[in-house]
């Protein structure tokens, strides 16, 4: 069983974004295999979901919540365990810390699609929400050499603690919003990136829309950008671009997935001028990645766990 700090050690920034660009590349190939994750609802405080992969010989399946009000009860809204097993007998490996993970894959998948979709000119950050996973993704795109950067956040004191610690600064959040890459990761109550805010070339990396019924993007500033998912059927279903569906505004072919670019399948960026959208709604190929180098990580002694035989 490998905790939190297991997996924070076994796995930098810098490594979580090789390993997730592998994940792309192996499923868009078909090396990997990745069933649609389920939702089960857990009304009025969020969603369980089930996400399973295979890869590499290795078999994932994770437990995982979005239970946005939990910070108010000073739970967080990330949280379950991720399965280990092995795809040649079966036999279970691992008992993984999941909100590590997440946060891990989850902003390497940010950094990814900016090293991937971004400008070349395109260097200043913009975080829009700073709790957990946007400290990662900040992490991340620190690693991958953008900054600096502007963190902006509804609780000042969360933004000014990631700035402090990148040696970013702490600015409001249209401020965020103009800067070469913005992502965002906040609940996805409403809109934080406006039509009004974009500019030409940008790079958008919208995270915190992960489900049915969540948007960090205004409909206006979504037809204005070129538009990437990391998953089509996913994304088609649930988070940024779902609604966009939903309204009629976008459709799904115009989707273009990360993986497909990253394998020279489909076109990336077209212009210095145009700006785009990443719609990340989070892969179990991006923690299958993870998951496996913290487990090859404990297995070469690199990092301790706790035995449990069942
Ligand atoms: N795409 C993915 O793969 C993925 C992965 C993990 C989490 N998520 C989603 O990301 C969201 C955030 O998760 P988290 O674990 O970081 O939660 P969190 O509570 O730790 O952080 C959210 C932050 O957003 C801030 N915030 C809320 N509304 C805001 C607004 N209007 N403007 C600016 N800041 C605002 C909050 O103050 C908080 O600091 C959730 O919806 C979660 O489901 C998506």
């Amino acid at each position: 069983m490998l905790d939190a700090s297991a997996v924070l050690a076994a796995v930098s920034p810098t490594q979580a974004i090789e390993r997730t660009r592998l994940a792309f590349e192996r499923h868009a190939r078909g090396e990997w295999e990745m069933p649609a994750k389920v939702y089960l609802e857990a009304p009025p405080n969020g969603d369980f979901r089930a996400m399973p992969a295979r890869g590499d010989g290795f078999a994932l399946l994770k437990w995982v919540t979005s239970f946005p009000r939990n910070p108010e009860r000073g739970l967080p809204v990330v949280a379950g365990a991720l399965l280990l097993s092995s795809a040649e007998t079966g036999e279970l490996l691992a008992i993984i810390d999941c909100a590590s993970i997440t946060s891990l894959r989850t902003g390497a998948g940010a950094a990814l699609s900016a090293q991937v979709l971004a400008a070349d000119r395109a260097s200043t950050a913009g975080i829009i929400g700073c709790g957990v996973n946007g400290a990662w993704a900040a992490r991340c795109l620190a690693a991958a050499g953008y900054g600096p950067g502007v963190c902006a956040d509804r609780r000042a004191e969360a933004a000014t603690a990631l700035a402090d610690e990148l040696g970013w600064k702490m600015g409001e959040r249209s401020e965020a919003a103009r800067q070469d890459v913005v992502v965002s990761v906040t609940p996805g109550a409403e809109p934080v990136i406006l039509a009004a805010d974009l500019r030409p070339g940008q790079h958008l990396a919208a995270l915190g829309a992960d489900a049915a019924g969540k948007a960090e993007v205004e409909l206006a500033a979504v037809r204005r950008c070129r538009l990437f998912c990391d998953e089509r059927e996913q994304a088609s279903a649930g988070g940024e671009l779902a609604n966009g569906i939903g309204e009629g505004v976008v459709s799904a072919a115009e989707l273009t997935q990360l993986g497909d670019v990253l394998i020279g399948r489909a076109a990336g960026r077209a212009s210095s001028e145009e700006v785009t959208l990443f719609d990340s709604t989070g892969l179990a190929i991006q923690d299958l990645a993870i998951a496996i180098a913290v487990y090859d990580a404990w297995r070469d002694g690199v990092v301790g766990g706790q035995s449990v035989t069942f």
